[in-house]
């Protein structure tokens, strides 16, 4: 039987509850589909920093990098500043793994109600790919006479041909595998550097995929596009900071934190994905069982597609997504169940449900990230 190695980082908060509900769902779809998960549990996150001082050291790096993919819950507790944990263990893990594009899928399951008024299931299915190591993130800069009227930041802001270049690349193989269009994101008429550089390397990658279309939109003239007019965009292309932005927004559209799940990926397949709901730890909410665990089931199904299991993906997509449709409401005790119910259901309902029920027209993005992972891996081999 196929086994996959997973590593599990569970993590702060709602990060454990959300984590097993969605494991429970993987497990199931596993079994389906006539493969096997070998799961092992890395004690990352407050608790142990809070406990030894330790972020993340070496040898639990070389550990993950031996699984095949690893699921993260989320990190971040309000006895430990901002930063050292999100900086320290995510951001790191996503550079030492060249997780060099972030996948978060912005789409509105049937039966589930957007706040947006207007926004369907029919016009709601676009994949933001953003750039997951550069930009404003790599930390650079200083801030000198700190606490003094004097005080001056400079934070730098990196972006490199290469990892531009992967980006877009990726972006316009997906869009191939979808509905064809790509739209970079950016904001060329003020950073014009880092824009200009943007822009080329998009209409140099569109020259080899002359069957997909390109557009531009700037960052703050998305913020209106996005919740009003999804469907116009198909995979949206954009910076580290950009795209982290406009995916929660994007997570609102859908229905919420809740709801919104993501992959940072290694194209190459040369060290694992991580896969992770895009919310954080939510203190206000742990341990009251209040979560939602379709962020995490979501991405959990996104981690099977990344291993190119495209049916496993597709039952815990479905599975979750008619769960989802149930629920009176989308986060809190109006749920009506507890996040570890939920998972339950979702587990139960893998095993029958339709894999194709939620496939989605024009390309759904598991079918196209489970093609793209055994491309991938058949061009590692
Ligand atoms: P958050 O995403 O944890 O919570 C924001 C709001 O959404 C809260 O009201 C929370 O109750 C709600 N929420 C989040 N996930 C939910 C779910 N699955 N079901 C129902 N409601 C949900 O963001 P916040 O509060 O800004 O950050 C909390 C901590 O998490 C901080 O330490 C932050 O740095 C960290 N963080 C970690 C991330 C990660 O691990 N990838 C990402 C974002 C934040
Ligand atoms: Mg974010």
């Amino acid at each position: 039987m196929r086994t996959y190695r997973l590593a599990v980082v569970k993590g702060d908060g709602i990060g454990p509850e959300v984590t097993e509900a969605a494991l429970r769902g993987m497990h199931a779809a596993a079994r389906r589909c006539g493969f096997s998960l070998d799961t092992a549990d890395v004690d990352l996150g407050a608790e142990r920093y809070l406990r030894t001082g330790e972020v993340l050291d070496e040898g639990t790096v070389s550990a993950l990098r031996t699984h095949d993919a690893v699921l993260l819950g989320a990190v971040g507790d309000p006895r430990v500043p901002p930063g050292i944990l999100e900086r320290g263990l995510i951001v790191a893990l996503r550079v030492a793994f060249a997780q060099s594009v972030n996948i978060r899928p912005v789409r509105l399951y049937p039966g589930v109600q957007s706040p947006i008024r207007g926004v369907t299931a029919q016009n709601c299915d676009l994949v933001v790919i953003r750039e997951n190591t550069e930009g404003l993130y790599t930390g650079g800069g200083t801030l000198a006479h700190a606490g003094t009227p004097h005080a001056v930041a400079v934070q730098n802001s990196l972006t490199t041909v290469a990892a531009t270049t992967d980006t877009v690349e990726f972006a316009f193989r997906l869009a191939q595998e979808r509905r064809r269009r790509v739209t970079l994101c950016h904001k060329t008429n003020i950073l014009m550097h880092a824009g200009q550089l943007w822009q080329e390397v998009v209409d140099q990658v569109a020259l080899r995929y002359p069957e997909v279309e390109h557009d531009y939109v700037h960052a703050d003239a998305m913020c209106q596009h996005l919740p009003l007019d999804p469907g116009r965009f198909d995979v949206v292309v954009t910076d580290n900071l950009f795209g982290d932005i406009i995916s929660d927004l994007g997570a609102t559209v859908q229905g919420g934190l809740g709801l919104a799940a993501s992959a940072n990926y290694n194209v190459a397949g040369s060290a694992p994905s991580m896969y992770e709901p895009v919310h954080g730890s939510a203190p206000d909410i742990a341990g009251k069982g209040w979560a939602n665990p379709a962020a995490a089931a979501l991405s959990a199904a996104l981690c099977l597609a990344g291993l190119g299991e495209r049916e496993a993906a597709l039952c815990l997509e479905a599975a979750t997504a008619s769960v989802l449709a149930e629920l009176p409401s989308l986060a809190g005790p109006g749920m009506g169940s507890d996040t570890a119910a939920l998972g339950e259901r979702i587990a139960a309902r893998v095993m029958d449900v339709d894999p194709a029920q939620h496939a989605g027209g024009g390309g759904s993005l598991m079918s196209a990230l489970s093609r793209l992972a055994r491309e991938g891996a058949t061009a590692v081999i």
